[in-house]
């Protein structure tokens, strides 16, 4: 069944919310809406992109911020387009001595990129090729993988453990011949998992001293506390084959801005950036990075409202009797009980766009939270679904 998303969305204003959950959605007066608010609550107006209407797909689908940046760096980037004309000139010394003295260490530590995808493409260029194996975890970021395979590199892809963790002992095995580099995304994409710190630190005195160990911490703010997360920036290591990649593409809202950096030790951090422009980070760019990491307290909301929209999802999930994979980012992985492609094929046609299918947990799909009124929108098409494609899985 196929409902417009305008027609949806007038429907969501009548108050009716779920068929089979009853929880109300937090955060969203459940009383007559109209649609325009309705939308306003999504995606604010002054915020649309030229020409974009409440016609288009929610987005949930890239693990992205849907609230956008803070206010403040939103100023940031009005004022700075005017200075477009212009090659960058401070711009990237305050934003490496801002991160430099964040994470206490010093300015030729720190490596700037066009995201933190870029310095995937670094940490490619820089330790893998033909004879370096990449070893990594299945399902993880494709990107490397995909990098190292055009750089001629084999690949380990090492199945997640029976709680979706890195295997690092099987990871450990398959490093001792030949690694170039060992990837570890945690917490994990697309399972929103942690894998332990205690054992990658285990899995660190093991390994061949010749390998490079690249740590992704892209959804490091969202990872509740305790005592099996903590991040390798925020408590260095002191190994220096451990690199660590962070991005303002998730908490801070700038995934379209393109900025991310990575922190190593001086000599790799050279490593790193050499055979990449010392320039390719824009102006408009850095300057929002910089403002980003000034607006504190708008990264403290984040961290506070994604936990709640979050909790929020899992009520839901567990309203209707699915089962998903305990979380600690800004997306989940659903078993949805039926067949993923349906499932995404049923969302894409109600305009609702989500992850793609990870053949290594075929049974999933992965949803980026959105706003509360997007996620009212996502249960409402969810339960339009014809069951008859229900099955126990
Ligand atoms: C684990 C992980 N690393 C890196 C990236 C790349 O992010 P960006 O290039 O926007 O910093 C993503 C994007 O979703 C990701 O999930």
């Amino acid at each position: 069944m196929h409902i417009s998303r305008r027609n949806l969305l007038r429907s969501l204003g009548t108050g009716a919310v779920v068929g089979a959950a009853t929880s109300t959605l937090r955060g969203w007066p459940i009383a007559p809406a109209t649609e325009e608010a309705l939308w306003r609550n999504s995606v604010p107006m002054s915020r649309l992109p030229d020409g974009a209407t409440a016609a288009d797909p929610i987005l949930l689908y890239r693990n992205e911020n849907p609230y956008g940046p803070s206010e403040k760096v939103l100023g940031v980037l009005r004022e700075s387009a005017a200075i477009g004309n212009r090659y960058p000139r401070t711009e990237y010394e305050t934003l490496t001595d801002k991160l430099a003295a964040l994470h206490k260490v010093k300015r030729e530590q720190i490596v700037l990129g066009c995201g933190s995808g870029e310095i995937l493409c670094m940490a490619a260029a820089a330790f893998l090729g033909s004879g370096k194996k990449l070893v990594q975890a299945a399902p993880t970021f494709p990107a490397l993988g995909k990098l190292a395979q055009g750089a001629g590199s084999e690949i380990a892809d090492v199945p997640l453990n029976k709680r979706y963790e890195h295997d690092l002992s099987v990871m450990l095995d398959r490093a001792r011949t030949s690694a170039g580099l060992v990837y570890i995304v945690n917490p994990n994409n697309p399972t929103g998992t942690i894998t332990p710190r205690k054992e990658i630190e285990a899995f660190l005195t093991k390994l061949p001293a010749n390998v490079i160990v690249l740590i992704d911490e892209a959804y490091h703010h969202f990872a509740s506390p305790s005592a099996s997360y903590e991040s390798f920036v925020d408590r260095p290591i002191g190994d220096p084959r451990v690199i660590v990649s962070r991005t303002f593409s998730k908490i801070y809202g700038l995934a379209g801005m393109r900025i991310g950096y990575a922190v190593a030790t001086p000599e790799i951090a050279k490593r790193l950036a050499a055979g990449f422009p010392s320039w390719s980070v824009s102006v408009v760019s850095a300057r929002a990075a910089s403002a980003a990491l000034d607006d504190v307290d708008y990264v403290r909301l984040g961290i506070k409202r994604n936990a709640d929209d979050r909790q929020e999802f899992m009520n839901q999930v567990n309203a209707r009797m699915l089962r998903a994979i305990d979380s600690q980012t800004n997306f989940v992985m659903v078993n949805p009980m039926r067949p993923p492609d349906e499932v995404i094929e049923h969302l894409k046609k109600n305009d609702i766009l989500i992850g793609p299918k990870y053949p290594a947990l075929d049974k999933y799909i992965r949803v980026s939270l959105g706003t509360p009124s997007e996620m009212l929108a996502f249960w409402r098409a969810w339960d339009l679904m014809p069951t008859t494609g229900k099955m126990a899985m």
